[in-house]
């Protein structure tokens, strides 16, 4: 268990290794075949709990040490209660680990994980982190089982929301980020917890977007998009992953040997644990992979997973087949060894209570700058989709009517994943409206949620808005339809919000949109009918507040898109880095090319799109030299004007082009990004380097390599805005 390398390594100080490695190794010696196994055996208390002999029957099963970890628990003295169980019970007292789905937020929650995508600063996403793992850590967790790294360009699929969108550059910047968030300077601080990137790999590309749907993706796909946020997230010292439910290449995450114990643990020498997700370990049977829980059992453990988050073939199964010699000691022990080091890095040994402080716990919730935060967040994440006659933003000094029941519904601003979340702390976008203008805001619901509109909820709205001088509109999805098990085949709003916002449109009033949403939806429509759309996602508990600073021009809209919004969903799946194909739509003259007959190639709102109040202009991206040897670095630098009256944030995205490669290579991709802030006719330069490593991809001869070749570099405002493009070689 190599704790010294610098990744797992880094989050325990010098003096700790050894004593936590010799600690772990006397433990091994001691125990049982029995106890061994427990270590891999997670209970979900929430849904154990429901009944009384349940309670009693895990009670039992921590005292006799046969759990090694816990999830779902949310009731602080029933996690101190299994812990002293543990403790203080169990024959060598080890300690639990106590997990949570802490995916944007524990009790304050912040913009979803996607929202916070859109800000393109993944210095945000590790502050959210960090302060999620300070209320979570004091509220008896040690693990959060995020962040969730999985790159998807479907937005049918309901998890997108706790993502970082389709560019595994920009999803391994966030997935880096948000460990080093969770995970902090020491795991043994009492406000870390540990992280754990999943679903280990390519859930994202879920086939028609249908959640736990089969995933048919080649290597290169998996290599080139599905591992790097992954990668990303060991080298950053993850201290665990989780299985992903789906298969790759017919074999199920959980059992896949070459995934797991070829380039998890043998190619990245991943030295934390893997975890399945939910009961993944047995669904192998599901799967037809697997005849029998004992086999099951086998396939997971032998694949190189460890720990059995709820489906107990572990504990039912494993001493079996260590004792009958199919799974070997080895195999055991060094499952064994990867939970044990953890609790060391933990700090759990020598207080496994440090995380039941009532009185830390009560400081942490809501903290005034734990709100400040989110609000902030909230800011930054918002994209400014579109603004027509710069109808935005807004003067404080006109009336301003508020239609959509999204706008008054706490749960909904949260978001899902916000278990721990209460509705009644959100901060809705009307009550946000009203504080910033410091009066009552005429509001209408105009639709039931999650969308059913009647003549006379259309008509109450529009007399709400014809009274105004702008009718602020907030259209989207609720919170229930994104997320785990909410894939959704038709993404236009849901219900009839169109009839809607189409009977606000007819009036004279001006209408700005609010969209609040989990995911790009296909809403053509509605840019054709509303001049200024500002999309704020689900904002988390400070959304309102942030909604009003944005929409009175307070706060200058610097989001951009981190994920395509399809014109049609017929389009999808979507995403900036196509291939060019043998028929490249640019040789539209010959009617013979890629396309629909019935729809464009083009996104309605590309990738990296965002609007401003301000505009900014590139000038001039010049290379330090045209052509780079491996292992020299190429400077590129592009000169940003702020062009407009106001200040603003703007970044700056530079994407490459492969001309040639021993596979075809994307039209473009996204290389790197920057951001900048300027005031009103302030210019800078905004260097990149690059070197050989960052053109490298999945080769012909199945290598991570560059290959010498021509280059385009371009530099934009969004995917399908590019201003300056210049070319450059990689030399043999
Ligand atoms: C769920 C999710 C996973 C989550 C786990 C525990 O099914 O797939 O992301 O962490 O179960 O709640």
């Amino acid at each position: 268990m190599p704790l010294s390398d610098g990744r797992l390594g880094q989050y325990v100080a010098d003096g700790r290794r050894a004593e936590i490695q010799s600690r772990v190794s006397s433990l091994l010696e001691q125990m049982t075949l029995e106890e061994k196994v427990g270590q891999l055996n997670q209970r979900s208390v929430h849904f154990v709990t429901g009944t009384e002999d349940e309670g009693a029957a895990l009670e039992s099963a921590v005292a006799d040490g046969e759990v090694g970890s816990l999830l779902n628990a949310t009731d602080l003295e029933t996690k101190r209660h299994l812990q002293q169980l543990a403790v203080e019970e169990s024959r060598l007292g080890i300690p639990l680990l106590i997990g949570f789905d802490v995916i944007h937020g524990y009790e304050t929650i912040f913009p979803i994980p996607l929202a916070q995508a859109a800000s393109w600063n993944p210095d945000l996403a590790e502050r959210a982190e960090r302060i999620a793992a300070t209320e979570a850590a004091a509220a008896g967790h040690n693990w959060t089982f995020a962040p969730m790294v999985d790159v998807s360009r479907d937005p049918r699929w309901g998890r997108v929301m706790e993502g970082a969108g389709e560019s595994p550059v920009l999803g391994s910047a966030f997935a880096e980020a948000r460990v080093r968030g969770f995970q902090g300077e020491d795991l043994s601080d009492p406000d870390t917890v540990l992280a754990c990137a999943k679903h280990f790999a390519a859930y994202g590309a879920v086939e028609g977007g249908r959640e736990y749907n089969t995933v048919n993706v080649s290597e290169t796909a998996l290599r080139e998009r599905h591992l790097p946020p992954f990668e990303a997230s060991v080298q950053a010292g993850v201290g665990s992953l989780m299985n992903a439910f789906n298969v790759h290449e017919r074999i199920p995450a959980s059992g896949h040997e070459s995934l797991v114990d070829g380039v998890l643990k043998g190619d990245w020498d991943f030295s934390g644990v893997l975890v399945s997700d939910w009961a993944s370990f047995r669904e192998q049977i599901q799967h037809g992979t697997a005849t029998d829980r004992r086999e099951a059992a086998r396939k997971a453990i032998e694949a190189g997973s460890d720990i059995d988050m709820a489906s107990e073939v572990v504990i039912d199964e494993l001493p079996g087949l260590v004792r009958e010699g199919d799974i070997s000691e080895e195999r055991l022990d060094d499952a064994v060894r990867r939970v044990l080091t953890v609790k060391g890095l933990l700090g759990l040994f020598e207080d496994p209570y440090r995380y039941f402080d009532a009185e830390r716990r009560e400081e942490a919730m809501l903290a005034d700058e734990h709100r400040e935060a989110a609000r902030e967040a909230a800011c930054e994440s918002f994209v400014l989709l579109q603004n027509e006659g710069d109808r935005l933003p807004l003067d404080p000094e006109a009336d301003v009517a508020l239609v959509g029941a999204l706008a008054d519904s706490g749960e909904d601003t949260l978001g899902a994943w916000s278990f721990e979340g209460r509705p009644e702390d959100a901060i809705t976008v009307r009550e946000g409206l009203e504080s910033f203008l410091d009066r009552a805001v005429p509001f209408a619901p105009g639709y039931e949620l999650p969308g059913e509109v009647t003549e006379a909820s259309i008509e109450a709205a529009v007399e709400t808005a014809t009274d105004a001088d702008v009718a602020v509109t907030v259209v989207g999805e609720t919170a229930a339809i994104t997320g785990e098990a909410a894939s959704r085949a038709d993404i236009d709003l849901p219900g009839h919000q169109r009839r809607l916002v189409e009977a606000l449109a007819e009036t004279d009033t001006p209408v700005v949109a609010v969209l609040m949403n989990g995911r790009p939806l296909a809403i053509d429509w509605l840019a054709e009918s509303v001049p200024a759309i500002l999309d704020v996602w689900h904002p988390g508990v400070e959304g309102g507040p942030a909604v009003a600073e944005t929409l009175f021009g307070e706060h200058v809209p610097a989001g951009h898109l981190p994920m395509s919004f399809p014109s049609s969903v017929g389009q999808v799946p979507l995403a900036h880095d196509r291939l060019p194909t043998g028929r490249p739509a640019e040789d539209a003259e010959s009617g013979y090319t890629t396309g629909y007959i019935d729809a464009p190639n083009e996104p309605l709102f590309a990738f990296g799109h965002g609007q401003s109040y301000t505009g900014f202009a590139y000038t001039d991206l010049t290379l330090s030299t045209d052509a780079i040897d491996a292992g020299e670095t190429l400077e590129a630098t592009v000169t940003v004007e702020n062009v407009g009256d106001v200040a603003g944030r703007d970044v700056v995205q530079f994407y490459v082009r492969d001309l040639v490669g021993s596979r075809s290579r994307p039209e473009k991709e996204l290389l790197d990004f920057e951001t900048v802030e300027l005031a009103p006719g302030e210019r800078a330069d905004v260097p990149i380097t690059i070197e050989d490593t960052d053109l490298a991809f999945w080769t012909a001869d199945r290598e991570w390599a560059a290959e010498p070749g021509e280059f385009d570099l371009m530099v934009g405002h969004a995917a399908d805005d590019i201003a300056h493009t210049e070319r450059f070689a990689l030399l043999e």
